[in-house]
């Protein structure tokens, strides 16, 4: 069976955490880099990675690595690459660029010349070229360059893997799905405790932990194809069987074993009707209360929330009295537990007034958070 090389790129700081997935899914080669991890792996296992992953956004197969001083260089190896493999004249394509540290620094330009290239090829090979068509492609094509050193890769489901499927409606400042998948791997929660996030907002963090304790494929969920599905290549079989393991491998869970709880009606709303869509929707019981008021389930568990961080000016002193409010309602309420917290303001993290236990960096979007852990005794 042919091997490939792979790169699942992930947010900072979310890049060990989808090693792990990589690990559990059986995978060769892991190499950890800053923004995701290399691999190798079959193509069925490129399927695999779509469907399964929870941490990562894209996954990129790579087709080549070369010098990329200039953009004749570029355009020369790019044309070198045997594209009729890939795509046909009917398929449409686009082209994502980044660049880094490098002699050619215009993405837009970068990806202008290699989408001349792959079409010189084929209207070479055919007498006919495939149309562009940069938001719903047949194929997206991947080029990173950095120092120099370019890497083109197809992108296998040419969508941001975060995008699930499930979030219909969101409140504002909604984690991502991905994100949230990665914290709740990184607090260690195993599904013999209780979940409970106080302040779920969308519900991202609930329907995340019901995913996983359930061993739902988040790409189960999904009502889009994948790319690879519309590739020339595209082995019908081997996709039905992976389906077809992932569905064996639902685990059914508990009714109300996980919480999602927000003091806003509408938010609790939101969240149930984004829940509607998991196998086991029932698992999760939504509350609508305020934190102070909120009744822990009868065993102690873990907590995870994003509680406002606020960046509208005039915020910040009712925010100041909500995170010392917080750290109020962790003492008296929670004891026994252990509460992750995760805020884009360390200020207003400081005024929870416990000392963390462990403090992990991680980016929410651009927003540089901590994800702070508290043990309640
Ligand atoms: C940043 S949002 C959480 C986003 C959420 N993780 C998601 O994915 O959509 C913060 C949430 O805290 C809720 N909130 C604010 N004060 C609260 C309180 N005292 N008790 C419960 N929820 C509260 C807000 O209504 C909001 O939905």
């Amino acid at each position: 069976m042919a091997t490939y090389s792979y790169f699942a790129t992930a947010a900072k700081g979310l890049e060990e955490a989808l090693a792990t997935e990589l690990l559990a899914l059986g995978l060769q080669s892991i190499k950890v880099e800053s923004g995701g991890v290399g691999f190798e792996g079959s193509r069925t296992d490129g399927y695999r990675c779509c469907l399964w992953l929870r941490t990562a956004n894209r996954v990129l197969q790579q087709l080549s690595s070369f010098e990329c001083p200039t953009v004749e260089a570029l355009y020369s190896s790019t044309v070198d690459i045997a594209w009729e493999e890939h795509l046909t004249p009917e398929m449409t394509l686009a082209v994502d660029a980044n660049l880094r540290d490098s002699r050619l620094n215009h993405s837009g330009y970068a990806a202008l010349k290699t989408k001349d290239a792959i079409v010189d090829r084929l209207r070479q090979r055919f007498g006919k070229r495939p149309n562009i068509d940069t938001k719903n492609p047949d194929i997206r094509i991947n080029l990173y360059i950095a120092r120099n050193q370019a890497i083109l890769s197809l992108d296998m489901a040419g969508t941001a893997l975060h995008q699930r499927g499930y979030r219909q409606e969101q409140m504002v400042a909604p984690i991502r799905e991905t994100l949230a998948a990665g914290i709740i791997q990184l607090t260690g929660w195993n599904d013999s405790t209780p979940f409970v996030d106080p302040m779920c907002g969308s519900g991202t963090f609930p329907i995340e932990a019901a995913l996983y304790a359930s061993k739902t494929a988040p790409g189960l969920l999904g009502s889009t194809a994948y790319s690879f599905q519309k590739w020339p290549c595209f082995q019908v079989k081997v996709w039905q069987e992976v389906l077809g393991n992932a569905q064996s491998a639902l685990h059914k869970l508990p009714d109300r074993f996980i919480n999602g709880a927000d003091k806003d009606r509408q938010a609790v709303k939101i969240a149930q009707g984004n829940s509607r869509r998991l196998p086991f929707a029932n698992a999760i019981a939504w509350h609508q209360c305020s934190f102070s008021r909120l009744k822990p389930p009868e065993r102690p568990g873990t907590l995870v929330c994003n509680p406002p961080y606020g960046t509208r000016l005039g915020e910040q002193d009712k925010l100041v009295r909500f995170y010392r409010l917080i750290g109020d309602t962790l003492k008296q309420n929670w004891t026994g537990w252990t509460a992750w917290i995760l805020s884009g303001n360390l200020a207003l993290a400081k005024e929870v007034g416990l000392k963390p236990a462990k403090r992990i960096v991680l980016y929410n979007g651009p927003i540089e958070c901590r994800l702070l852990k508290f043990e309640i005794f």
